[in-house]
């Protein structure tokens, strides 16, 4: 007999807490800054290849290991017949920890720029160097966040995102495509449109392809688990594919409407579109307040809230990890699992929060890429876990499925909810995705990456 566990009201509340968990800052925050450095148009066209052709498969895997196992991440292995392959989920649990520990310090500068704005601060964003080290502030604003998301996980992750989800996401797209429409009005807009959209070849090196996959993986919530603890809590006929297929859809569009909107607003402010994780808070500001002081008041603070509210269902996914792992293999109750988890994560979020200029010892923390200036903690972290620790459990899922678990299970699987999906185009896609295109590009990555940390090779260097 199956345990009663608590389920999602009805297919709905699956996709919009899937889809809430896969927008947040990773589309407006990260991916804007990632294109920049990227060199615009070519990581875009790379990102869109390596969610649809590689990350797609993946969620549709990971969604289905969850409803099967009827488990969470980290002992889902243990039902499927694996046990052993339970590393993978630890490792996504551990994975999430790290991201959680800067996704809060951002979600807190997004909620003290939601704050600056409304009391009419424009100007935040030609101080944001300050802002980002004034530790007591940041601080402050990351332990309020932290203690929100732990408020709502303790209650259980059915009840409460359903509803955020359903309201406030379309709200945010809303505001967004009203931005994007402001963006085209504004002089030497043009310049941004065609940085973002006509690819330069030469962008693409090394360092691109294994960015651009990164964040595939990271903006879908990917290689950690976090879908295969939602699936945990779906229903036996819903439908896995065309729900997976809509949760990437709306993750993708968001983001990329989110390119669309930034890259005017940075040419027509005559800033660089290599600014880094400072993009979006340098760059926003003062575009409100080129539509003066009520509108831009309105129309920003409310940007913010709404991106705080996005990165809360962001986090409240992340934070399920732990909780799920610590109450589902060791017993633990909910509520000591979810504090005990964020109070964690809030003492690994301190070197995060003194890396952007209060530390020079975490400011200047460490050297990679061939480059010659050092990075600092925080993107440090943002970046080992998006692209080698989120690919790797990729790897490791795609494997364990179809070599491990089996190709006929997986599918299996899938036709619940999907009666004909055996036979379907869509089978032998995944299939064959899942099979040859992940082991190998990225098996392949993952090979390099190590030959560039551990033996100082120096394929990124451009
Ligand atoms: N996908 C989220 C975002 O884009 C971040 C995230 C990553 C959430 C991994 C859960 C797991 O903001």
């Amino acid at each position: 007999m199956r345990k009663k566990r608590s389920q999602f009201s009805n297919r709905f509340g699956f996709i919009a807490a899937a889809a809430g968990s896969a927008v947040g800052l990773g589309n407006i925050w990260k991916f804007p800054f990632e294109v920049g450095n990227g060199g615009g148009a070519a990581f875009l066209i790379l990102y869109l290849i390596f969610c649809f052709g590689l990350a797609y498969p993946i969620l549709v895997t990971e969604i289905a290991i969850g409803r099967r196992a009827h488990k969470s991440a980290a002992v889902a292995f243990r039902p499927l017949g694996h046990p052993r392959w339970s590393f993978i989920g630890i490792l996504g649990v551990a994975c999430g920890m790290i991201i959680l520990s800067f996704y809060n310090v951002v979600s807190g500068w997004v909620f003290g720029y939601f704050v600056e704005i409304l009391t009419g601060n424009f100007d935040i964003g030609k101080n944001f160097g300050g802002y980002i080290k004034d530790i007591p502030t940041i601080g402050g604003y990351t332990i309020a966040f932290s203690i929100a998301t732990a408020v709502i996980v303790s209650q259980g992750v059915t009840k409460g995102i359903e509803k955020a989800s359903k309201i406030l996401m379309p709200l945010l797209v809303a505001i967004i495509v009203f931005l994007v429409i402001y963006a085209f009005t504004l002089p030497n807009s043009m310049e941004g449109i065609k940085f973002y959209l006509i690819p330069n070849i030469h962008a693409i090196n090394m360092e691109v392809i294994y960015r651009s996959l990164g964040q595939a993986f990271f903006s879908l919530s990917l290689g950690l688990g976090a879908m295969i603890t939602y699936g945990s809590y779906l229903g036996r006929n819903e439908n896995i594919p065309s729900a997976a297929a809509l949760i990437t859809l709306t993750d993708v569009s968001i983001a990329f409407l989110a390119g669309l909107m930034i890259f005017p607003f940075v040419f027509s402010q005559g800033l660089e579109p290599t600014g880094g994780s400072g993009l979006i808070f340098i760059t926003l500001p003062g575009v409100f307040q080129t539509m003066g002081p009520v509108l831009g008041i309105i129309i920003g603070s409310l940007f913010f809230l709404l991106l705080t509210f996005a990165a809360l269902t962001s986090t409240i996914s992340l934070l399920e990890l732990p909780v799920a792992f610590l109450s589902d293999k060791f017993k633990m109750k909910r509520r000591p699992a979810v504090w005990l988890s964020a109070f964690i994560i809030l003492m690994l979020s301190i070197p995060s929060m003194l890396a952007n200029g209060y530390s020079g010892f975490f400011t200047n923390f460490i050297t990679y890429f061939g480059r010659n200036e050092a990075t600092d903690f925080m993107t440090f972290v943002t970046d080992l876990a998006s692209n080698t620790l989120l690919p790797i459990g990729g790897f490791l899922i795609s494997i364990f499925s179809v070599y491990i678990w089996k190709r006929h299970k997986l599918f299996r699987e899938l036709s619940h909810g999907s009666p004909g999906f055996t036979k379907s185009f869509a089978a032998r896609y995944i299939g064959f995705s899942l099979q040859y295109v992940s082991p190998v590009i990225l098996g392949v990555i993952i090979i390099i990456t190590i030959l560039e940390t551990f033996f100082g090779f120096n394929m990124f260097a451009k």
